[in-house]
């Protein structure tokens, strides 16, 4: 075939996202903006509000080059920030880890995202803080950045169809791993999530909405963004933070809910053959709330319907939330 008519041929990406159809396809990028573009939220930018369409920052930012910066996803309830405290401390944590200087202190930054959720006029809203490093020159030398942009948006998710919260998800475990934490400690909420992604289309080409990482020990780490517990004789069991897991602020509600109810529970050490054999499964995120899980690989949870403790915590957890004294 002449080079020509080689060249003629339309161009079809041999990685393009192919997703098996399940249940629940994701929705186009493109139909939700527009969805959302009269919906008059404003974000907020380093002290200032911009209409959705027009909220940008800098092409050069290092954030978008390199995926440097830092985040928080968090959850209002009837207009109160579900431990507001809690995820600003692990923001300077996370940004303190990769020497990110913060250009604002805890409680203007708290004051910053009680205002931009007034601002929206939202009871019950997502909030995502974001902290990059700021425009720089081309090079990922993050010394010649100059302006680390903090971001607000308040907006409205629904990261799993609402019947899923009754009768449960199913998951497959992807064969990319957890970071390792000598490499990314996933102890920092980073903007770099290229490996949760990658696990996450692992679970979208099987059908799935999530997926469970190992970390590299073939342990049980978590999901793409949410943790992952399960009940064993009666027993409710997670990893522990060294399994190299973000230490989930869902997941502390969640494990001293269960101590509150005299439910007893241990972080351990959990493999593959754990999660196939326990009797419930349920994950938990700011995002995702809790949510109970019925499948692992194919392997029903339990009797395969969403168990008794896990009605039960997630029970407590929306009083929790909506709780002013929580
Ligand atoms: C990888 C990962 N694990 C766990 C969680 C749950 O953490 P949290 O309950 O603090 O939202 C998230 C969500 O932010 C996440 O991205």
């Amino acid at each position: 075939m002449p080079a020509e008519n080689q060249r003629s041929v339309p161009f079809q990406p041999t990685t393009a996202l192919s997703l098996r159809p399940s249940d629940h396809p994701p929705q186009p990028f493109n139909k939700h903006l527009h969805q959302h573009a009269m919906s008059g939220i404003e974000v907020y930018i380093n002290g200032r509000y911009y209409p959705k369409e027009e909220a940008k920052i800098s092409v050069y930012d290092h954030g978008l080059l390199y995926g440097d910066g830092v985040f928080e996803g968090m959850r209002a309830y009837a207009g109160r920030v579900f431990r507001l405290r809690q995820h600003l401390v692990r923001l300077f944590e996370s940004a303190a880890a990769i020497l990110l200087e913060i250009p604002m202190s805890l409680e203007e930054l708290e004051s910053a995202v009680q205002a931009t959720l007034q601002r929206n006029s939202l009871q019950d809203a997502y909030i995502r803080l974001v902290v990059t490093r700021g425009a720089g020159s081309l090079g990922l030398d993050p010394a010649r950045t100059s302006d680390p942009q903090v971001i607000i948006i308040a907006d409205h998710i629904e990261l799993y169809p609402r019947e899923l919260y009754e009768n449960g998800l199913r998951i497959v475990t992807a064969s990319t791993i957890r970071n390792h934490p000598a490499a990314l400690n996933p102890r920092i909420k980073s903007l770099n999530y290229l490996n949760n992604i990658m696990a996450k289309i692992e679970g979208r080409k099987a059908g799935c909405m999530e997926a469970l990482m190992l970390n590299v020990r073939g342990e049980v780490a978590e999901c793409t963004g949410d943790n992952i517990f399960i009940v064993r004789r009666g027993e409710l069991l997670t990893p522990s933070i060294d399994a190299g897991i973000l230490e989930g602020i869902t997941r502390n509600a969640v494990i001293e809910l269960a101590r509150a109810a005299s439910i007893p529970v241990r972080e351990c050490t959990l493999t593959r053959h754990d999660v196939y054999v326990a009797e419930e499964c349920f994950l938990t995120g700011s995002a995702a709330e809790v949510i109970p899980v019925i499948e692992v690989d194919e392997r029903p949870i339990g009797d395969g319907r969403v168990g008794p403790l896990t009605h039960l915590l997630l029970r407590a957890f929306h009083d929790l939330v909506r709780n002013p004294d929580a």
